[in-house]
């Protein structure tokens, strides 16, 4: 079976984890402040604050944020639960806005219509490792006076290229570029299926003093000083045996996302003329945590492929809005993510596949679009 995700760990992560294992310090320590201080320089930020996962790295970048009842967040239906979940966990109110169908994404032309006197945040979330167009959304939180949170948890290194229409710049051909959780309040996860992992992890990242400091405390209890508990918190810490591990998969990421971006380049060229396939859009900051195919008869397409021994993935098959867990959204209508969720499949791009895998996913999607003519 060719995998639709493989962690990459060598001899390195092991090292570091007896490491820790041997200096008997196992809770927060020096990893931890190593690592949130290499990711801080990777992304270009202030401040990273390591976490236990994504999810408690967006739930304390919310509250940091001091998002709260009565607030209205403003989100994307085509996520993993916890974008959504997080807002909730605020008891803030998730508004949900249609995405676009080439990037998956937000589509910030929607954004406006849903901004009410509640807004107080925007939380664009980097799908499958390709940034939301962060150009509209950080002008139109400007002009509304919002919070920008990116869920960045499947969008370790990508970069949003903003294009002339964008940066307006006077040279044709200039194009700048930025990396996703540098534009507001970033969140990632290091799940074993993402770019880099550490087991469970995640962070948070910032160029705000305040919410660095804030989000600090809210890991820990809302204290500074031990024992001294200033507000509400949690203990949403990272282990330091998570934060070897992920220090060691920080030097190899950038590795890591090239392989993936190739993998996504041969697929594009070799799949492009497949007439029953819509390929992803791809640009240059596009990190590829999924490459993601859109078909008619995705169902029947993934047995097929099952059966040939190649895994794949639906990321996600309920929007968010038709979740039971969300049953006060279900009447509501989002038609392009509601079309993407039965189109979308994710086939495997991690960078451990061979050139025979690689083959081999070309060669049974081309005879799967034959039979589907
Ligand atoms: C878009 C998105 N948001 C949030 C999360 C939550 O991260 P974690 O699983 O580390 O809690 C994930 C992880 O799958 C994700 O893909």
């Amino acid at each position: 079976m060719i995998p639709i995700a493989k962690p990459w760990l060598g001899e390195e992560e092991k090292k570091a984890v007896l490491q820790v294992l041997d200096s008997g310090m196992l809770a927060q320590g020096k990893k931890v402040a190593e690592l949130e201080k290499a990711f801080a320089e990777f992304i270009g930020v202030k401040h990273a604050i390591a976490t236990s996962n994504g999810t408690t790295a967006l739930h304390a970048a919310l509250l940091a944020h001091n998002i709260s009842t009565g607030d209205e967040v403003i989100t994307t239906p085509f996520s993993f639960i916890a974008t959504a979940n997080t807002i909730s966990m605020c008891g803030a109110k998730p508004v949900f806005v249609d995405i676009e169908k080439e990037s998956f994404n937000i589509d910030p032309e929607l954004i406006e219509k849903a901004i009410t006197p509640k807004t107080k945040a925007i939380m664009p979330v980097h799908l499958y490792g390709k940034a939301a167009n962060m150009s509209k959304i950080m002008e139109l939180a400007k002009k509304h006076n919002l919070i920008v949170i990116e869920d960045a948890c499947q969008a370790h290194g990508a970069e949003f290229i903003k294009t002339n229409e964008t940066t307006k710049t006077s040279e044709a051909s200039k194009t700048e570029t930025q990396k996703v959780g540098s534009f507001g309040t970033g969140s990632f996860s290091f799940y074993p299926t993402k770019n880099m992992t550490c087991g469970e992890g995640g962070i948070i990242t910032t160029n705000e003093d305040i919410v660095a400091a804030k989000a600090r405390k809210i890991i820990a209890h809302g204290s500074e000083k031990r024992y001294y508990h200033d507000h509400l918190g949690y203990n949403y810490r990272m282990t330091d045996i998570a934060a070897a591990i992920g220090l060691e998969q920080l030097k190899k990421l950038p590795r890591f996302n090239d392989a993936r971006k190739n993998n996504a380049r041969y697929f594009q060229e070799k799949l492009s003329s497949l007439t029953n396939i819509i390929l992803p859009k791809i640009d240059e900051g596009h990190v590829f945590h999924q490459y993601t195919i859109r078909i008619k008869n995705r169902d029947k397409v993934l047995e097929h492929l099952t059966a040939k021994g190649i895994q794949t993935g639906v990321f996600y098959p309920v929007p968010i809005h038709q979740q039971k867990s969300f049953s006060e959204y279900n009447q509501q209508s989002f038609p392009v993510a509601e079309k993407i969720a039965k189109e979308a499949l994710s086939i495997p791009v991690h960078p451990q596949l061979s050139e025979e895998d690689k083959e081999f996913i070309v060669r049974t999607l081309t005879e799967i679009n034959h039979s589907l003519n």
